[in-house]
């Protein structure tokens, strides 16, 4: 008799995206003449810029002569892009991050989920609230936590309320996690941490053992020169974290696939004899095991993002969301919304209005505005009454959605 894994039959129900999919698909297909606005998931609609489309070709005309052919590559990436990745992501910015450290992968959805698995099931692992539902799920499936309780919190994960009063900054958890995950630019709330922030949660880190799993697959939107890009600017973080960025809303990778996790040689976790371990050989070994790589012409087309036409072009499109961003956060205030997040991310959060809960919010603006947005809800107990609009839509959607809800 095969067994299932059941800490699935935890999970309460679909995950977030799919089901606002689901829901959109209902109502458009009941209202075949309704034009819907989507800015629900964070997923980009300007096209690749000219710079990648090119290189994109290029690795595509090697493939297709025996000379300059390619099968596998380096499970960890070709070194073209992991040297490119570490000068200009990392040296550039002071950062001594070396192309060794980094794997090159399909996704930071993937990488943030499949980090669970080399790491015991007996960790603690603390997530702020709301946050970027696969860091709770993918604990639930590795079997870290019990069962979801009556408040929407799953038991054995610390949970780190992020709210108007603290600022969507959590404060330092009561109880001491193994495992914490750390997100900014933040998804969904917008926020981002300042360099005395990320100070202190390395130096927590340090004092009590935790790794810091930090995604920063939105630090292309900071404008700001004084918010860290990397948690790898702060002194002292290579012994405490590691790190998921992504080309998916920096260069419009999302359906392309390319990401990577950064993982200093420094980072060591424990056996239960207290042995210490590089974290990063057992990632590299978890990733040559089960992966054989991005395909060529996708990392080249990465790499051109580093020259200076790609750097160039991506900044214009990142420029364009923010201004679609800017435009969002106007508009929601002119209306009256109690509005956060925006202006160094791609996320508008606020508040639902009158009292109504997310769902409910959704609901209402899908039937009266045909817009599409993701209930706060979705992403833990503490966004219910909150509502995420992504500005990854094209301008002249967003302007009309503005419109749209004005006119409500
Ligand atoms: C989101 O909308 O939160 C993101 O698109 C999800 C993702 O990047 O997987």
């Amino acid at each position: 008799m095969a067994l299932i894994n059941e800490n699935y039959l935890k999970l309460q129900a679909g995950y977030l995206f799919p089901e606002i999919g689901r829901r959109v698909r209902e109502f458009a297909e009941a209202n075949p003449d309704k034009k819907i606005i989507r800015m629900g998931i964070g997923d980009v609609t300007q096209p690749l810029v000219p710079a990648v489309i090119k290189a994109f070709h290029e690795g595509v005309e090697e493939l297709a002569s025996a000379a300059t052919f390619k099968g596998y590559g380096p499970e960890q990436g070709y070194d073209f892009l992991r040297d490119a990745i570490a000068l200009n992501d990392y040296q550039m910015r002071g950062t001594d991050i070396t192309a060794d450290d980094i794997f090159v992968s399909d996704g930071s959805k993937c990488d943030t989920g499949n980090i669970q698995e080399i790491f015991g099931a007996g960790n603690k692992i603390a997530i702020c609230d709301p946050v970027y539902p696969v860091y709770a799920d993918t604990t639930v499936m590795s079997g870290k936590t019990g069962k979801i309780q009556s408040n929407g919190y799953f038991e054995g994960i610390i949970y780190m309320p992020c709210n108007e009063a603290n600022g969507f900054i959590p404060e330092l958890p009561a109880e001491r996690p193994d495992l914490i995950f750390l997100c900014y630019p933040n998804n969904p709330t917008g926020t981002v941490a300042s360099k005395k922030e990320l100070t202190k949660w390395v130096n927590y880190a340090r004092a009590n053992k935790c790794i810091i799993l930090y995604d920063a697959a939105y630090e292309a939107y900071i404008t700001d020169d004084s918010i860290p890009h990397s948690i790898f600017e702060i002194e002292g973080a290579k012994e405490v974290a590691l790190e998921f960025r992504s080309f998916s809303k920096t260069a419009g990778f999302t359906g392309t696939r390319c990401a990577f996790t950064v993982i200093p040689k420094e980072l060591k976790a424990f056996d239960n004899q207290g042995n210490a371990h590089q974290v990063k050989a057992l990632w590299n070994r978890r990733h040559t095991t089960k992966f054989n790589g991005v395909s060529y012409p996708v990392q080249k087309a990465a790499a051109a993002i580093y020259t200076p036409e790609g750097k160039k072009q991506v900044k214009a499109v990142v420029d364009y969301y923010l201004e679609n961003a800017r435009i969002m956060c106007e508009s929601l205030k002119a209306c009256g919304f109690t509005v956060f997040g925006g202006v160094n991310a791609p996320y508008v959060w606020v508040k639902t209005p009158n009292g109504l809960k997310s769902w409910e919010f959704f609901d209402q603006l899908l039937i009266e505005a045909n817009v599409v947005g993701t209930p706060g809800s979705g992403f833990g107990p503490s966004g219910e009454g909150y509502f995420r609009f992504s500005a990854f839509a094209d301008r002249d959607n967003v302007l009309e959605a503005m419109e749209r809800i004005k006119n409500l």
